[in-house]
């Protein structure tokens, strides 16, 4: 299950909770059912976020080598920070991305998209096949994080890659040549991100005014331009994708009788970009009758807790808007639950709504695809054409 846990979301056999070896023979506590994830997430003390970024499978000496070459450095800043600097850096971090200037971005971003809609547009009228994903969805997000705050002078593609090496480093089942690849990617962004944490304006400033060290500023900067963006990239393909095999809400959207917003929180329940979620258990205690001694591993599957039956009523279908649609937990819950949620859902609402009527014609010409990862669903193509 560990690794391609949203196919089996559907799969009724699970239990409330589980301990499952995953391939280096570590055993996790996969955690199925929505009131149990949210009583872990509600509890850091007990359940501590400290194993959120740690590599899934163990860096060998040799990628590590490659790492500390680059001089390498992880504190913990923001979601894998159960300490006391985490509720300052987050606070500076939410500043950032305060509604008021979430909402000043939808106008311009409202535009971009329809500016690419219109050119997607006439590719399908000329019949040829677009990339969705390509296209639309891989760098909307960062462009827009780039106005919130100020990023890098980083290529737009050197930071997919950069993001997606990260994904892949700490997230997926790899072989040692792997590692070493993507450490030697993660390490070179690493370098660029120090020099820019030095300097740097906006959030970079803002966190070295409030006293806080460069590693800090390193690492807080390092999770959001994975975090930030490629998590939303993911979602718009995922969305689009879903909404593709959905007429009816299509057509609900075009009579106006199902909203946008609706739709987004829909697809935040059944095709959540983030599947699963880790914590520690950090004493000895039970959970759902389980016995979890201190130390455990424990995955949330929050693309499960979407699903159950006990919240939602139509579990695996799209219906917008029905009993228990917005309980997912999707965005995590409690001390940590995500800051980026009300840009994610902006950005998300924008692209339905631009996207929405050219979606009714068109025909599937290759799914999205995801490796194998723990936690994030990563498509990588989204190709239609014209039906
Ligand atoms: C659909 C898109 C997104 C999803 C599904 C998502 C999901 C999540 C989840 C599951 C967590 C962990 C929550 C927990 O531990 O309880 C998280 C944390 C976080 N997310 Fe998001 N996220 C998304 C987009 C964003 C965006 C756009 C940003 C910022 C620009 C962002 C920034 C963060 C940060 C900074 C944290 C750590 C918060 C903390 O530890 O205090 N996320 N997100």
């Amino acid at each position: 299950m560990l690794f391609r846990s949203w196919a089996q979301t559907a799969d009724a056999r699970w239990p409330d909770v589980a301990r499952v070896p995953d391939h280096v023979g570590v055993a996790h506590l996969v955690v199925t059912r929505h009131a149990l994830v949210r009583r872990v997430l509600a509890d850091p003390a007990t359940y501590r976020p400290d194993n959120a970024l740690d590599a899934v499978t163990p860096i060998p000496v040799s990628a590590l080598r490659v790492l500390a070459g680059h001089r390498f450095r992880l504190p913990p800043t923001l979601a894998n920070n159960g300490g006391a600097s985490h509720p300052a850096i987050r606070a500076i971090v939410a500043d950032a991305l305060h509604p008021t200037r979430v909402a000043a971005q939808r106008p311009w971003l409202t535009g971009l998209v329809q500016e690419r809609v219109g050119r997607i547009d006439a590719t399908l009228d000329a019949g040829g096949p677009v990339d969705l994903h390509a296209e639309l969805a891989a760098d909307l997000p960062l462009l827009v994080l780039a106005r919130l705050v100020e990023l890098p002078d980083a290529p737009v593609g050197a930071v997919k890659e950069f993001a997606r090496a990260a994904l892949e480093l700490f997230w997926a089942p790899l072989d040692v040549g792997r590692q070493q690849a993507l450490a030697a990617e993660v390490g070179r962004f690493h370098r660029v991100l120090r020099e820019f944490a030095a300097t740097g304006g906006g959030l970079a400033g803002s966190l070295r005014a409030a006293g806080h060290p460069p590693d800090v500023l390193v690492g807080a900067l390092f999770f959001l331009l994975v975090a930030g963006q490629e998590t939303t990239s993911q979602f718009l393909t995922l969305l689009l994708h879903r909404l593709a095999g959905e007429p009816a809400v299509l057509a609900g959207l075009r009579a106006g009788t199902v909203t946008v917003a609706d739709v987004v929180e829909e697809g935040l329940r059944l095709e959540p970009p983030i599947v699963t979620w880790r914590r520690v258990a950090a004493v000895d205690t039970t959970l759902g009758g389980t016995a979890v001694p201190a130390g455990t591993s424990i995955v949330l599957w929050l693309a499960r807790a979407g699903r159950d039956p006990a919240i939602v009523d139509a579990p695996d279908e799209f219906r917008p808007g029905q009993r228990g649609s917005r309980r997912h937990l999707a965005f995590g819950a409690g001390t940590h639950r995500c800051v980026g949620d009300q840009l994610a859902r902006m950005e998300a609402a924008v692209v339905v709504a631009e996207t929405a009527p050219l979606l009714d014609r068109v025909t599937v010409l290759r799914e999205p695809w995801c490796p194998d990862n723990l936690t994030f669903r990563m498509p990588d193509a989204f190709v239609v054409r014209r039906r």
